[in-house]
């Protein structure tokens, strides 16, 4: 990844924070990730008048993750308002793991991250595998 490929990452999840649904926290969030095809998949979080029933950014981005075809994560970006870095929250570290794997890349304020910083030990799709064979 170049600096202007992480540039490309933050652009575009910027513009997809601009459609985020936000009214109940006015915190508005886009995510974009690149995948190992080569294209980029992003999302904004969307509320819910029953708020814990709000999809984070990462939530939207899986689902057109998968719902364009699928592939591996590579690299993500999560973004703010104002276009600073965001941590995504725990839940969306799972999901991310899930379609990324430890070795995904992630951009914070201090450097590009690997997802097993952000989740060490974590439950995966290969736990399962182990204990079905
Ligand atoms: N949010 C995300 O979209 N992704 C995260 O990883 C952290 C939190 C959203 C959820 C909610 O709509 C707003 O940020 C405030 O928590």
């Amino acid at each position: 990844m170049t600096k202007e490929d992480w540039e490309a990452l933050r652009t575009l999840a910027t513009s997809s924070m601009k459609n985020a649904y936000a009214p109940y926290s006015k915190f508005p969030v886009g995510a974009a990730a690149l995948v190992d095809n080569g294209r980029m998949v992003s999302g904004c979080n969307v509320e819910n008048a029953s708020y814990g029933l709000t999809l984070c950014a990462e939530c939207g981005l899986i689902s057109s993750l998968i719902s364009s075809g699928g592939g591996k994560l590579v690299a993500f970006t999560c973004v703010d308002i104002s276009g600073n870095y965001l941590m995504p929250c725990g839940r969306c570290r799972q999901l991310l793991h899930e379609h990324g794997g430890a070795e995904l890349q992630i951009m914070t304020d201090t450097g590009i991250k690997a997802l097993s910083e952000l989740l060490p030990w974590a439950f995966g799709p290969e736990e399962i595998e182990r204990r079905l064979d």
